[in-house]
């Protein structure tokens, strides 16, 4: 996504941003830009399109760079509004270079404001909706920018986080959020502005989150909230070794440490919450939820997220005997929503601020039904928005395609469903059989990273083509979404997933010797209807590529195999994801692309 960082306080702002920008090299967005002004109000303004290195070596070339400055804003941008070109990149400025503003998020009315400032004689330097708040704070300034800045967001209708400077109040610094994270991060020297904890982990030692609506304003390094006029006193938390910047190590890419961390994030995610002697499961969260009386789950995630919810979906239904409804977020937020008190409303999110779920969420608040997140970011807006949560504790996860945090999502849904079960219709006899299967999956993890090298030979082949059909059915559905997403996601290739029965009724017309079909058909789930489906397509000259359980004798059946260790039929979701997602590796570092920053995406989109 798009980030913020601001400081002001006793160090120089310069050096800091530049080594925060530094630390998103990995990140997801388009363009950088920082600016720090100096005590007489002396400036220094640099933007770069592409990766945030350029930016940082145009400011390391710049002469000013070394100037006394005392108050800094810089931004990574994920246009939302106009092309991705410098004079769009933010900051953005007012006429006479006075106001400095970053934004993270959309203005949605920017257009009719544009209009008026326009007729007014304003002139625009950017197609951003950005420009339009810092022309709107000159136009609307009354001497006193605390309360300029409150006028001006009464006129604002979207989302935002922003960071505002007047150059002629250089020890000021104001920011706001609406839908868009803020965070306040304090350190012994001064005040930080961030849209994330882990942002400021390294620089501060405690953080306040700011709500929506309130003001902050930092001054000589020293921060006051308000809402609604007044001064408010917020909680101040303590930054705690979770927040932690990852490091890539010995790996070429952080998506491929990523996967080799897969072992021990399963591991995690499941620590303290299963006890495998027993097959209990132990989690506050779980019993309380447990003793509500729920006779309906409907579930709102994006993306890969969504796919893992596919997942969880057929658990549900199957150890808990509960209906389960998976929704697109975007699509949830904008369908008629009829509340019922019966109903758990879960909410997944990797980055815990993906604003199509988030603002989901509130809708779902203002009707009082009860909430439930599942979120990996801790701290982040819909972990604390919900009634109850549980994190997947996969830590930080840089690559902006997820993987890692799939995989701990799944661990936390089959706890989950295996809790509810439990109090209602499943036998404890067959939770610990699937709880024993579990604690088998590390090991099974491990088996299939150690095979890596066996999946050249199919990378070299299949990176050849340039569209591909993935298949799976029941519970691999949701899997083969998801490692078709990250086909699509990592190489840029066309990728189409379907359920394999349904191919026959309209897709199955794309099938070609040019076209291969990646098929997901493991022991235990529906293998031999998926077959049959398979057969349909070598009917027709495809090519198919099976993952299969290893020792699987259908060999007639496919052009190539990629083999996965046995388990039990509910747990089969986990074991294509490791060779599937190092397959599209593979296949993307073949193509040359950027592995860890897919082009035009972002690692949490929070905008609509
Ligand atoms: C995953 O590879 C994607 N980049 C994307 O689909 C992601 O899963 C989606 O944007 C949801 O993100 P979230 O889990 O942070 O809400
Ligand atoms: N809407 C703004 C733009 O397009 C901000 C986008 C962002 O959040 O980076 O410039």
């Amino acid at each position: 996504m798009c980030w913020i960082f601001a400081y002001n306080g006793q160090e120089n702002p310069l050096p800091l941003l530049i080594e925060w920008l530094r630390n998103l090299e990995y990140r997801g967005y388009d363009s950088a830009g920082v600016f720090a002004v100096a005590a007489d109000g002396h400036f220094f303004l640099e933007k770069a399109v592409g990766k945030v290195s350029a930016l940082a070596t145009k400011v390391e070339k710049n002469e000013a760079k070394n100037d006394a400055y005392i108050t800094g804003i810089a931004h990574t941008r994920w246009a939302t509004h106009g092309g991705v070109t410098e004079a769009n990149s933010h900051p953005h400025k007012s006429s006479q270079d006075r106001f400095f503003v970053v934004h993270n998020g959309i203005i949605e009315n920017y257009r009719e404001l544009k209009d008026t400032l326009q007729k007014k004689g304003y002139v625009f330097y950017s197609e951003t909706d950005t420009e339009v708040v810092a022309k709107l704070i000159e136009d609307m300034y009354d001497g006193d920018i605390l309360s300029t800045f409150e006028r001006v967001l009464a006129h604002l209708v979207g989302a935002y986080a922003l960071a505002v400077v007047d150059r002629e109040h250089p020890d000021t610094l104001i920011g706001a959020k609406l839908g868009s994270p803020m965070i306040v991060g304090l350190s012994p020297t001064g005040t930080f502005l961030s849209s994330d904890i882990n942002a400021v982990s390294r620089v501060a030692t405690e953080f306040v989150m700011l709500d929506d609506r309130e003001i902050i304003r930092i001054e000589g390094g020293k921060y006051a909230i308000f809402s609604l006029g007044q001064e408010v006193e917020k909680n101040r938390e303590k930054i705690t070794d979770e927040f932690q910047t990852a490091t890539i190590g010995n790996y070429e890419t952080f998506t491929e440490k990523e996967i080799y961390e897969i072992p021990d994030v399963f591991k995690n995610a499941l620590k303290w919450r299963v006890n495998f002697e027993t097959g209990e499961i132990r989690s506050d969260t779980l019993d309380a939820l447990g003793d509500h009386e729920i006779d309906r789950i409907e579930i709102v995630a994006s993306g890969s997220s969504y796919f893992a919810w596919i997942v969880g979906s057929y658990w549900f239904r199957e150890l808990a005997g509960i209906p389960c409804e998976v929704r697109i977020s975007s699509e949830f937020l904008y369908d008629t929503f009829i509340p019922s008190n019966r109903t758990l409303y879960v909410f997944m999110s990797q980055s815990g601020e993906t604003a199509d779920v988030r603002e989901s969420l509130r809708m779902v608040k203002k009707k009082w039904c009860l909430t439930f997140g599942i979120v990996n970011v801790v701290g982040s807006t819909i972990a604390r928005m919900t009634d109850m949560w549980l994190y997947t504790h996969a830590g930080v996860e840089v690559g902006v395609a997820s993987t890692k945090n799939i995989i701990a999502q799944l661990a936390v849904l089959i706890t989950m469903a295996l809790s509810l079960g439990l109090k209602r219709n499943l036998q404890v006899k067959d939770a610990r059989e699937i709880v024993r299967h579990l604690a088998e999956l590390p090991a099974k993890f491990e088996l299939e990273l150690a095979g890596a090298r066996t999946l050249n030979p199919l990378i070299e082949k299949y990176s050849q083509y340039e569209n591909f059909f993935y298949l799976g059915r029941n519970l691999l559905y949701g899997t083969a979404h998801e490692c078709s997403l990250k086909l699509k996601e990592l190489t840029y290739l066309h990728a189409e997933c379907y359920s394999a029965g349904e191919l026959k009724h309209g897709p199955l017309a794309l099938v070609n010797p040019d076209m291969p079909t990646i098929v997901l058909n493991l022991k235990g789930i529906m293998r031999d209807k998926t077959a049959s489906n398979i057969k349909e397509v070598k009917a027709r000259n495809g090519i198919v590529l099976g993952v299969v359980t290893e020792g699987d004798d259908m060999d007639d059946l496919y052009d190539d195999r990629i083999e996965v260790p046995t388990t039990h039929p509910l747990l089969t979701p986990f074991l294509p994801l490791i060779p599937m997602w190092l397959f599209a590796v593979g296949i993307a570092k073949k193509l040359g692309k950027d592995v860890d920053k897919p082009q035009n995406l972002a690692k949490s989109v929070t905008v609509e």
